[in-house]
């Protein structure tokens, strides 16, 4: 049976590690090298379709920048699924994601899709965070990981795709 769904989704994460830059790959296709610092939050929408049901995300690119955490809960309220971005080569945005996931844990949904991404694999001679040890923080606190690239586009379309399985069906 077919089904068509609405579900709003957030970005969150230290700034620079590429939340714009995901969803701007994801969206258009497009990938720019001097994407601007976000600014508040930024909406867009996509529709995917996974098995006989279509998803329409309403995605909330949020701003990394210290100063606009505080608006964060304006974006993960109510929010079906949540993608948490590092940048494998910064241990502090690392860090940052934990903080993230944290809150998440704390203020939000306890059916909340959670997802994590470890973006800009395409820097693996820059790397400092090891694949296994944000697999390993992911599994114990039930996350979905992958390793993306905005850039060369590795894994941004299937991470959405993935979390639109993992939706629940009602
Ligand atoms: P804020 O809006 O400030 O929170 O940052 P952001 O997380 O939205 O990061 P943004 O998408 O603006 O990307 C920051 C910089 O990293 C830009 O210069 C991008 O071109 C670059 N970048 C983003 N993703 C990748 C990637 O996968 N690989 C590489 N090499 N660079 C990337
Ligand atoms: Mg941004």
């Amino acid at each position: 049976s077919q089904s068509n769904r609405n579900a709003k989704l957030v970005l969150l994460g230290d700034m620079g590690t590429g939340k714009s830059s995901l969803v701007l790959r994801f969206v258009k296709g497009q990938f720019l090298e001097f994407q601007e610092s976000t600014i508040g939050a930024a909406f867009f929408s996509q529709t995917v379709s996974v098995n006989n049901a279509t998803v329409k995300f309403e995605i909330w690119d949020t701003a990394g920048q210290e100063r606009y955490h505080s608006l964060a809960p304006m974006y993960y309220r109510g929010a079906a699924a949540a993608i948490i971005v590092y940048d494998i080569t910064n241990s502090d945005s690392f860090a940052r994601a934990k903080k993230w996931v944290l809150e998440l844990q704390k203020q939000g949904n306890p059916n909340l899709v959670m997802a994590l991404a470890g973006n800009k694999c395409d820097l693996e001679d820059k790397r400092t965070v090891t694949a296994e040890e944000a697999r390993a923080y992911a599994e114990e606190n039930g996350l979905f990981f992958v390793e993306t690239s905005a850039k060369t586009a590795v894994n941004v379309n299937e991470i959405f795709y993935e979390i639109a399985k993992r939706l629940p069906t009602t």
